[in-house]
């Protein structure tokens, strides 16, 4: 990729200048220029040995609880060090330029709430919150005993992150508001997602049935390419700010 300005097709243009409701669904590859290494990529170093399945799954958890919990305070922290992006900060910016805009996201992050983005839709949850795996009530302070993963203040269960892992549902609220979005909006963006991890990745899927207009914004390809109206090859943080110049 060099670094000339984007070459963005003049229809596409033209309906970034009519669009009524916007919605976007963000993927890892929107947090990589924050220093957030993407889901498929963090398995680098110290925990190459390991696949997601093997880390994010509730029976991995219940087979090792303190590897699990290591690894998601491991993001945690590298999450908690990183500052949002300019692919971040435009989004905010193109809020407050349409009339409707709905941001949903695999995410867990955090990064477009700390940039500024409002009515955030969190469909995998949130790393920086905590709840017990036995009552699934979310945690804010437990005794700190050195014991990793702690224990619930309540139960005694084990806590855990509030995030979705492999065969557990999302939460309903969030998915539905997500479907509703997909399917009322005049353009959808899919930026830095893999489009490999259901029901998320269903979502462009339902913006196209609908007669949306959808753009996908990855330096690689995705099952959601060839389907398209337009592909922008490039990373998030140097494309989404000059699509947001056309608005
Ligand atoms: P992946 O790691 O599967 O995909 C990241 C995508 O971002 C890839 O398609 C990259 O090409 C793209 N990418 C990399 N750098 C980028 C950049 N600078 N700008 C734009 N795109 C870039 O991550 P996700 O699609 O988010 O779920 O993964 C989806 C879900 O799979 C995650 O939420 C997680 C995981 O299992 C759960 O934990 C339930």
């Amino acid at each position: 990729m060099n670094s000339t300005a984007l070459d963005i097709p003049s229809n596409l243009i033209q309906a970034l200048r009519d669009v009524h409701h916007v919605a976007v669904l963000t993927g890892s590859g929107i947090s990589a220029e924050s220093g957030v290494p993407t889901f498929r990529e963090a398995q680098t170093g110290l925990w190459s040995r390991f696949k997601p399945e093997d880390l994010a799954t509730p029976e991995a958890f219940k087979r090792n609880p303190k590897l699990v919990w290591e690894w998601y305070a491991w993001r945690g922290e590298l999450v908690s060090g990183a500052q949002p992006n300019a692919g971040h900060v435009a989004l905010v910016e193109w809020q407050r330029r349409v009339p409707q805009f709905t941001l949903i996201t695999q995410n867990v992050d955090g990064l477009h709430q700390r940039a500024g983005s409002g009515n955030v839709i969190e469909l995998h949850g949130n790393i920086g919150r905590t709840k017990c795996f036995e009552e699934n009530r979310i945690v804010e302070k437990w005794p700190e005993t050195g014991e990793a993963p702690p224990r619930c203040p309540r139960c005694g269960g084990h806590l855990r992150p509030d995030v979705v892992w492999f065969g557990e549902t999302l939460p309903v609220e969030a998915l539905e508001r997500a479907v509703a979005a997909a399917r009322s909006c005049d353009l959808f963006l899919s930026i830095g997602t893999s489009t490999v991890v259901h029901p998320a990745a269903s979502l462009p899927f339902e913006a196209l049935e609908q007669g949306a207009t959808v753009v996908e914004i990855n330096p690689d390809s995705t099952p959601l390419t060839p389907h398209a109206h337009h592909v922008l090859r490039g990373p998030a943080g140097r494309v989404l700010p000059e699509l947001v110049r056309h608005r």
